[in-house]
């Protein structure tokens, strides 16, 4: 018998870990065009919850660059960690810091790679006694065999592996909630286009719409 444990946006965080620019062309199993919306969508979910947001970055003046600039746009006054070469960046004493001070206990992550960034950090914080949501869409693997390994190996561990849409729903809960339909049908828009598209369609027959000749068969 398995608990299960919902996200709940009052005592959730959200942490963008590495997802820097020049560690973006490490990642090969998802396209990138569609790996960058992943990201930018992870990091607007912690905008459209409200929830206390952490950003990271290894080594950023090195190859592995800065975090994208849509990224630092959307969090100006959240705390921006440059670890001094820590990997894991539970390593590092002002992540700790950062991530305690929150006073959360749910931990919902992606970085690049999955296999090193993301499940290095997950496992500490498990650890630790955090409960850990690994956004599969927004970390990124040298391949599709790397990703399937390292979320094979957070799963072991306890992490739960879900998809954007998963978690958005999840911090969601009811469509009548605040955010509900009216923040999230424009976030999903944006961010998740087969979604938008329903909404789009839907709002069209509304306004606009009959059924055709042979529609009703
Ligand atoms: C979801 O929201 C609707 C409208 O406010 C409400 O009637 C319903 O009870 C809610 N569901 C739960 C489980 O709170």
């Amino acid at each position: 018998m398995t608990t299960f444990e919902r996200i709940d946006k009052n005592d959730a965080m959200l942490l963008v870990v590495d997802l820097q620019v020049g560690l973006f062309q490490v990642v090969r199993d998802y396209q990138p065009d569609e790996f960058k919306n992943n990201i930018l969508a992870h990091a607007a979910l912690g905008n459209v919850f409200n929830l206390p947001t952490i950003l990271t970055t290894s080594t950023e003046r090195g190859p592995n660059g800065p975090l994208p600039k849509e990224i630092l746009e959307m969090h100006p006054k959240a705390p921006l960690i440059k670890r001094q070469g820590e990997v894991n960046a539970w390593d590092s004493a002002d992540f700790r810091k950062a991530v305690k001070a929150t006073g959360k206990k749910q931990v919902i992550m992606a970085g690049i790679t999955t296999d090193v960034c993301t499940t290095f950090l997950a496992l500490s914080l498990i650890e630790e006694g955090y409960t850990v949501f690994a956004n599969a869409e927004a970390s990124g693997a040298a391949s599709r065999r790397i990703a399937d390994d390292a979320n094979a190996r957070l799963r072991q561990a306890g992490v739960h592996v879900l998809s954007m849409f998963a978690i958005a729903c999840d911090l969601m809960r009811n469509w009548t909630n605040q955010p509900g339909a009216e923040e999230m049908l424009p976030f999903f828009d944006k961010y998740f286009s087969v979604y938008g598209y329903i909404a789009r369609g839907h709002a069209a027959a509304v306004k606009n719409g009959e059924i055709l000749p042979g529609e009703s068969e």
